[in-house]
């Protein structure tokens, strides 16, 4: 089969017109945005992480009320619950207050209940989920194939991707190094270690299983669309490129800092959550090194921080999460970023 062929028998499955999957990004994921890229063909997303489920029903309700595309949900399966160590915290609280912030407090819950966006997911009846950082468990992939819908599984690495297919996935989404935001392995603790890149991942995995593969890391344009494709991937995810477009509303100071951002000026971080995510590199990024608390702790510990420093316009202390192909992303209308991508992909592939 052909890249263009792969590409298309992908869209007819998931209900696109193009090959292109908005990322979902918890916390960056507008109803605007993901109409807009669902209007031009591709595959609209919410990033839910942080949302209960009367938010989930929101933003569904306003997406529908925009557009009659295709959208998927997202939200992270669990980790096990953070070891506690007193002395690593009162640092971490010793160097927030250091740059000016009070410590968060590490009391939880610190993300809505799981059990219940579940059950938000499912009465909001998308037609795609996906998942990040394991597996769905088997009664809830019961419940998606039940109902028809489709789930992409997010993948670091081989295994992940055999076990992802083991437990139902429709599709892979194979996430390189370069992704902006953060590295799904299922395990954290081997998420610096599975570091590899969209280049050698995606062809490795698609030999490997036999469900669509959707590249994700460091794809911003056309070229990288055409090369994901050749590289046997049947569409690509992209997060950074989307930020910044206007329907992402993404505070200016971080959409700038996106433009200007070089590869080298984005770096693997456990500074904002605890959870290894690539980010542009900052005084914070610089100044936590290794003495991140474990997720979610590090998360509630900044989240002071993190607030005043989006709200000062603070490049050095504010949660900008970029890929490393930062610099590709352009300022202009969702719906165009994504359908140029698809024609000049066309051409190449042509
Ligand atoms: C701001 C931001 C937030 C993200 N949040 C999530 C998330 O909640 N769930 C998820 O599966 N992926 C998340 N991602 C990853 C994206 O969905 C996508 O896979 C990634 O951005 C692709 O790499 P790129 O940034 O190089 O295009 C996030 C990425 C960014 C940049």
């Amino acid at each position: 089969m052909t890249p263009r062929a792969r590409a298309l028998a992908f869209c007819e499955r998931f209900g696109l017109r193009l090959p292109v999957v908005m990322g979902p990004m918890a916390g960056a994921s507008p109803p605007a945005l993901a109409a807009a890229v669902a209007d031009a063909g591709g595959l609209g997303g919410l990033g839910a992480l942080q949302m209960g489920p009367a938010a989930i029903a929101a933003w569904v309700a306003e997406f529908r009320g925009r557009s009659n595309g295709a959208f998927q949900i997202n939200t992270w399966i669990p980790d096990p619950a953070p070891a506690r160590d007193a002395a690593a915290e009162a640092r971490m609280a010793a160097l927030l207050e250091a740059h000016g912030a009070a410590p968060g407090a590490l009391e939880g819950p610190f993300v809505p209940d799981f059990d219940a966006q579940c059950a938000a997911i499912l009465a909001a009846g998308p037609p795609v989920v996906s998942s990040i950082m394991g597996v769905w468990p088997a009664a809830f992939v019961a419940e998606l194939k039940a109902r028809g819908i489709l789930w992409i599984a997010a993948v670091t690495s081989l295994a992940e991707a055999r076990q992802a297919a083991a437990a139902g996935a429709d599709a892979l989404g194979v996430a390189g190094v370069e992704a902006g935001g953060h590295r799904g392995a299922f395990d954290a603790g081997k998420a610096a270690g599975q570091g590899g890149t969209t280049f050698a991942l995606v062809p490795l995995i698609a030999d490997a299983v036999s469900v669509p593969v959707v590249a994700s890391g460091g794809i911003a344009d056309g070229r990288g669309l055409a090369a994901a494709l050749a590289l046997g991937a049947s569409a690509a995810q992209i997060g950074t490129a989307l930020l910044r477009t206007p329907e992402a509303g993404t505070n200016p100071v971080w959409a700038e800092a996106i433009g200007r951002a070089l590869p080298e000026d984005t770096v693997q971080t456990r500074a904002f959550s605890g959870r290894l995510a690539r980010a542009i590199r900052s005084e914070w990024t610089e100044a936590v090194g290794d003495a991140a608390l474990p997720y979610p702790l590090q998360r509630a510990a900044t989240g002071p921080l993190r607030e005043a420093a989006a709200k000062a316009g603070d490049a050095g202390h504010m949660q900008m999460w970029a890929g490393q192909a930062a610099s590709l992303a352009r300022a202009e209308p969702a719906g165009e970023v994504v359908q140029r991508m698809w024609e000049e992909a066309s051409g190449i592939l042509a």
